[in-house]
């Protein structure tokens, strides 16, 4: 069956766990090739025979985001497999520490930094020359944290804000030339990222996370992979440098 993502390549970072694994499964149930990028090899590879397992196609890539010779890796191995690249997302990244501003500590930011806002960039710097060949999309994960502040997370906030930037200086670069460019800014969304952080285990945590989403409740990942699969594609060819919401009204409050 012909689907919007036939004979294309898709490349999801962050992709053993969370919103990145629902994206690469939502790519490869569109159509596309897959190529499953994370610095958990083995959640890479569950990723894949997850994907395989429904007759899909993907590879799985140890990655760190976060060091520029290994993302140049990961995509010349994606296209050595695959031929071509036609969707990035851009999706890697860590919660980093809790604390007021002036406690922060430092190597924590340089961590989240690092990873949330240097690897979005070396990522897209590796991807563009190959979506420049035929014309393709980059969806950037930033977060409504990217838009709003929020106490005790400005590393994060700040990561989440430079990608959106980022995201729109790309768009304005390289829309006229084929590769249009956006960030997703998810809000409070169920997946380890949040257990880890102890917000899904704890019910007045969890409740107190519930009742500033309008819709009242969380977001779930395949919510998300369905809305990064609808902005990589032509179906969404008219959007370009934005930061898409889906934030069950977050930031309209
Ligand atoms: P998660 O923790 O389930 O998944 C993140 C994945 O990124 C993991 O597989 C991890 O191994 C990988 N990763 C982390 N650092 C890496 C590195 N340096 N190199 C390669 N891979 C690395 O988290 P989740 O929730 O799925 O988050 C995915 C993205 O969505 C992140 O960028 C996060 O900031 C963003 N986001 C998450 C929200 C949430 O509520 N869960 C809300 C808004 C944005």
């Amino acid at each position: 069956m012909e689907t919007t993502y036939t004979g294309k390549t898709a490349l999801v970072t962050g992709a053993s766990s969370g919103i990145g694994r629902a994206t690469a499964i939502a790519f490869a149930q569109a159509g596309a090739s897959v190529a499953v990028a994370d610095w958990d090899e083995a959640g890479a590879r569950e990723t894949v025979r997850l994907i395989a397992d429904n007759g899909g196609k993907a590879i799985a890539i140890k990655v760190d985001v976060s060091d520029p010779a290994q993302v140049d890796a990961m995509v010349a191995q994606t296209v050595k497999a695959f031929g071509r690249l036609d969707a990035a997302c851009n999706n890697a990244g860590i919660g980093g520490a809790l604390a007021l501003t002036a406690d922060y500590p430092i190597d924590e930011w340089d961590k989240v930094i690092a990873i949330n806002l240097r690897g979005v960039f070396l990522c897209m710097r590796a991807e563009m020359p190959h979506l420049l060949q035929q014309g393709g999309a980059i969806v950037n994960v930033a977060s409504i944290l990217g838009t709003v502040g929020f106490a005790n997370a400005s590393a994060y906030t700040a990561a989440k804000h430079g990608v959106v930037g980022l995201t729109k200086v790309a768009a304005l670069e390289y829309s006229a030339k084929g590769v249009r460019v956006n960030a997703i800014c998810p809000a409070f969304i169920e997946t380890p990222m949040l257990e880890k952080a102890g917000l899904l285990g704890d019910p007045v945590a969890k409740q107190g996370l519930v009742a500033v989403h309008p819709i009242g409740r969380l977001g779930t990942s395949d919510e998300i992979a369905s809305t990064i699969v609808w902005m990589a594609s032509p179906a969404a060819g008219f959007v370009t440098g934005a930061a898409v919401l889906a934030d069950g009204g977050y930031c309209a409050q």
